[in-house]
């Protein structure tokens, strides 16, 4: 039997789903009951009522974001060092801290935070309704944390006051995108569009056709009567998106863009993660409870 035929015969086994982010290795995605983005991921979560097992191919924040919203279910991560760098730029006294500054002001969470972070929010988003949840709320200025391009970006569109917090909150793999070699690439590629993340700079913002969260751009894609595009988020996309698409040519802004959490994941860590049950993802009662709010609160807000 192949380590995929294992892994298939486990998860029926089992009654497990795998879900993995679109920035997974491509023998990842291949197989996965679902892949996606933050948010498709929570809802693909909770929307499978009959796991019991969740496996989770992306990195601690996402899982134990599963893990908050699906109590009944065992959240399983495959690599115990699969850590986001941003989610561990604001911890949670950070937050107490910065609320204490700004009295009274709401504030909301990326996804990219850790749980006892999201236990300090009013509200979490993520890169694909980051610009609604701060629009639901009646507020005129709103706390917005980690990610300081995110918060660039929801500051534009919302026209509201963003404090972003912390000074320096960042996604170093988003960071290796540069405004000059995009430009330069446009040279090259007359006729490719531009679509990236906002967790890059305000300046490849500002240069881009489309701005969007990993599956949004999937979406922008398929939608889009272009033929090549420039991709400016984690090269594993890439491999999504020449799926999807195979009439169309996608070039990466930077293929240095590597995210090397996300890809500790592998096959053979998947087929161990289901055979041994290994790593659980748990958060403590009392910040889950909270963060649970934060999350579902999220979630409401429509599509
Ligand atoms: P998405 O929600 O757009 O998939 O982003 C998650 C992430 O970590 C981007 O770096
Ligand atoms: Fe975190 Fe950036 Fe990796 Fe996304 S790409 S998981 S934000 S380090």
């Amino acid at each position: 039997m192949t380590l995929v035929d294992e892994i298939r015969r486990l998860r029926k086994q089992k009654k497990a789903i795998l879900l993995a982010h679109n920035y997974q290795r491509p023998e990842i995605q291949d197989i996965a009951d679902y892949v996606g983005d933050s948010i498709g991921l929570c809802r693909r979560a909770m929307e499978e009522k009959d796991a019991k097992i969740i496996i989770f191919s992306a990195v601690d924040f996402m899982a134990e974001s599963a893990a908050i919203l699906n109590p009944d279910k065992k959240v399983f991560i495959p690599s115990l060092g699969a850590r986001c760098p941003m989610a561990h730029m604001l911890p949670a006294e950070d937050v107490r801290l910065w609320k204490k500054k700004h009295p009274g002001e709401p504030v909301v969470l990326y996804v990219n935070t850790l749980a006892e972070s999201k236990a300090e929010c009013d509200v979490c988003c993520t890169s694909a309704n980051a610009v609604k949840v701060v629009n639901s709320l009646d507020a005129d200025t709103v706390i917005f944390g980690p990610d300081n391009n995110l918060a660039w970006n929801v500051q534009q569109k919302t026209g509201k006051k963003i404090i972003s917090i912390p000074k320096d909150g960042f996604c170093p793999t988003h960071l290796l995108f540069q405004e000059e070699e995009i430009l330069f690439l446009k040279e090259e590629y007359p006729d490719a569009v531009v679509a990236v993340h906002p967790e890059c700079t305000p300046e490849v913002q500002s240069i881009a056709d489309f701005v969007g969260s990993t599956s949004q751009i999937c979406e922008y894609a398929r939608e889009s009567s272009a033929k090549k595009y420039l991709i400016g988020t984690e090269v594993g996309i890439i491999h999504r998106l020449e799926k999807e698409n195979p009439d169309k040519i996608f070039i990466p802004a930077y293929d240095g863009a590597v995210c090397t959490n996300m890809k500790l994941n592998t096959l053979k860590r998947i087929y161990l993660s289901l055979k041994e049950e290994r790593y659980p993802v748990t958060v403590p009662d009392s910040v889950a409870r909270k963060a649970r709010k934060a999350l579902e609160r999220m979630v409401a807000i429509p599509k």
